[in-house]
């Protein structure tokens, strides 16, 4: 379990006791280990060294900014997907031509924030973050783009803004990764990228526009991807497409994979990171020596084993069919089971006994099933179904592991819980943060109702489409 271990009965994140860390800062709490962070970045950074692949780190997986300085540290750029992720990226350091701005529905405001600091809705802000004021930061490096009403928003705002955009454009290569419908991202039914087979004919509308420069393709087929073939069938559709698209006179210069890339959630369950890029290097050296750069955005491989959920049993319910163990986490705190039937190893925080099989039979005498329950008003609300674990009272404190991904980032206020707290562990350091939420914060926004001016409605113009442009 790495950084994340049982010492005279008790888990440890590094060398700090988790009954301690819960006692002091509550719970539900997310627990990161600094050290894992860096250890599953350095070791993405060997395998794809061969390469000299740049990482963006995907801040969706988790987007604390404490977390993203700590990777910003490494060397990392940031992948954002909104303009509140573009101005944390901003916060947490990183130059702005570090930055790629994805996303599927990009405005008009956040594409004008991201072209010219004076629009981001940071100023006047960003100092009490520590960070220097954002007016006079560049544009991002890359926008990766999915559409080409998008590519047309980009172009409008960069145009009235006397600025060039770099543009890498995202293919949907119609590849299937194999993994939840709904994290599928590259198959021609899903809402993500331009279609492989209009790519070419949108670089040669596009080409030597003032606004824009289209300079790379992007993809990003799922996440996460359990197998390595379909990175390598996704990978020859771009390749063909570079050469078609160099044949017809357009350079490419970035070749952006995205992220997917996989973690063992049970024990063993993915092949190691080392053997996608034994498959994936030999495909793509010939480029990247002929001057092609390689990017990544990995999220979930750097934080989702660097993470765990503690949560607290309040009740045990033992029912005519099953037995509930009712916890302060919920669909609330961790969705990813409630939404894609994800599977979390649970375990008791306090525990002498063997160590466990990190799967849904741990291999151990004495268990009973249960299911493991949040307090949320939904029957979709649970952390762990039909689970073998030791017995389990009132007031026990349990972890829920491989949770830094994805975990806090899509926490809610469901049922009006405040949302919880995160703290990163450093040896035996522990540093709140982020603090849980308070029930005033949570009811802030709706404080005073205040009266709209509806007025005269203006005509909204549709905009029109750019007419195309023999190359
Ligand atoms: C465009 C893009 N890049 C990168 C990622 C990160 O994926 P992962 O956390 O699985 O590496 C995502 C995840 O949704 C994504 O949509």
């Amino acid at each position: 379990m790495g950084p994340f271990a049982w010492r005279d009965g008790v888990l440890h994140a590094e060398e700090a006791p988790l009954p301690a860390l819960a006692e002091a800062v509550g719970t539900p709490v997310y627990v990161y280990s600094a050290e894992a962070i860096r250890g599953s970045y350095r070791r993405l950074g060997a395998a794809f060294a061969p390469l000299g692949a740049r990482f963006h780190y995907a801040l969706k997986a988790s987007p604390n900014l404490h977390v993203c300085r700590l990777i910003r540290e490494l060397g990392a750029g940031m992948d954002v997907v909104s303009g509140g992720e573009l101005e944390r990226a901003w916060l947490a350091g990183t130059p702005m031509h570090e930055v790629v701005f994805a996303g599927v529905g990009k405005s008009e405001s956040e594409i004008r924030a991201a072209l010219d600091g004076r629009f981001s809705p940071l100023r006047g802000e960003a100092a009490r973050f520590g960070s220097p004021s954002p007016e006079g930061r560049d544009a991002v490096g890359l926008f990766n783009c999915e559409s080409e009403s998008e590519l047309e928003a980009i172009a409008r705002v960069a145009g009235q803004l006397g600025r060039r955009a770099r543009v890498a454009v995202r293919v949907n290569p119609n590849v299937d990764p194999h993994t939840h419908e709904y994290t599928t991202t590259g198959k021609v039914e899903n809402k993500f990228g331009v279609d492989a087979d209009r790519v070419v004919e949108l670089f040669d509308r596009w080409a030597g526009d003032p606004a824009v420069e289209l300079t790379g393709l992007h993809v990003h087929i799922g996440s996460p991807v359990p197998t390595v073939e379909p990175y390598a069938e996704a990978i020859a559709v771009l390749l063909s497409l570079i050469d078609e698209l160099e044949a017809r006179g357009h350079a490419v210069r970035v070749l952006d994979l995205g992220g997917g890339w996989p973690v063992d959630y049970r024990e063993g369950e993915v092949p190691p990171i080392e053997a996608y890029a034994d498959r994936i290097v030999p495909l793509l050296e010939p480029r990247t020596r002929a001057g092609l750069q390689v990017c990544l955005e990995p999220g979930r491989f750097l934080l989702a084993n660097s993470g765990v959920l503690l949560t607290r049993v309040e009740h045990v319910k033992r029912g005519r069919a099953k037995t509930f163990v009712i916890c302060d986490a919920g669909m609330h705190v961790l969705i990813r089971p409630a939404l894609y039937r994800a599977f979390h190893f649970v375990w008791p925080v306090r525990w002498s006994g063997a160590e466990p099989r990190r799967a849904e039979d741990a291999g151990l005498a004495g268990l009973a099933s249960c299911d493991v329950v949040g307090p949320i008003c939904e029957t979709g609300d649970f952390l762990a179904r039909d689970r073998r674990l030791p017995p389990l009272a009132r007031g026990e404190l349990l972890a829920v592991f491989s949770a830094g991904a994805y975990g806090m980032s899509m926490a809610s206020n469901y049922n009006d819980h405040g949302r919880p707290a995160e703290v990163l562990v450093e040896g035996e350091r522990a540093l709140v943060i982020a603090e849980r939420q308070s029930l005033a914060a949570l009811l802030e926004t709706e404080r005073s109702p205040r009266e709209l001016d509806l007025g005269e409605l203006p005509v909204a113009e549709p905009v029109a489409p750019r007419p195309a442009q023999p190359k």
